[in-house]
């Protein structure tokens, strides 16, 4: 499970959250069936991303980044009755386990998942355009893509989130993750803070989460 903050801290602040259903609790079992359970979000990283989509007002979302759909069912519970995610996922065995999962959560006709690569596949929902909000948590190498997209197609006042952003060790010479993937979190960060499109910063968690706003003009 990805961290927000040391094991003590990070155990401190989740247990203010309230209990977790059992939908979210079998996505996240699942997650860890696959050994995916260490790029799933934890508990208190979930909330943060759900604070910011309830408190943007967001009603139209978009999530790269499905897995077993642990923090789908979240943001679901955190949209409006008339709102709708739109949920992308790289592979159709983990986008059948989660679909299914938020049919049975009661979210039938809130969600669309689409299967593939992102990078390919959000041409195929331009039509919904604008969005109130994004979560950006899938492929590292295509960060800077999805920022680019997501200017074009948020609303003004938009909602841009993006997980692992500080992923242990960008800012670390000594870092264990592979360069190739350290040298494209930096050139999106580098992007988030120079583009003159959004407003942004980067919370200081263990994985580090960046929170965009698209400007008005
Ligand atoms: C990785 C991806 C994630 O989204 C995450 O939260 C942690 C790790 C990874 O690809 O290594
Ligand atoms: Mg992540």
């Amino acid at each position: 499970m990805a961290r927000v903050t040391s094991d003590n801290t990070k155990e401190y602040l989740e247990s203010f959250l309230p209990e977790e259903n059992s939908f979210v609790l079998k996505a996240k079992a699942e997650a860890r069936r696959w050994q995916k359970d260490q790029i799933s979000l934890s508990a208190y990283e979930a909330h943060l991303v759900c604070f910011f989509i309830r408190q943007f007002r967001c009603v139209r979302f978009i999530e790269l980044g499905t897995l077993a759909g642990y923090s789908a069912l979240k943001i679901l519970e955190s949209l409006p009755t008339e709102g709708h995610l739109w949920t992308f996922e790289l592979n159709s065995e983990r986008a059948q386990f989660a679909s299914a999962l938020f049919d049975e959560a009661g979210y039938k006709g809130r969600y669309t998942i689409i299967v593939g690569r992102a990078e390919e596949q959000l041409a195929t929902i331009v039509a919904e355009a604008p969005f109130d909000g994004i979560f950006i948590d899938a492929n590292k190498s295509s960060y800077p893509f999805y920022l680019d997209w997501s200017l074009k197609h948020l609303k003004p006042g938009g909602l841009l989130l993006a997980d692992n952003t500080l992923m242990a060790g960008v800012a670390d010479t000594h870092s264990p993750h592979p360069e190739k993937m350290i040298r494209e979190l930096r050139a999106f960060n580098q992007e988030l803070f120079q583009n003159p499109g959004l407003e942004a910063v980067i919370l200081p968690t263990m994985e580090g989460l960046a929170v965009g706003v698209k400007r008005f003009s």
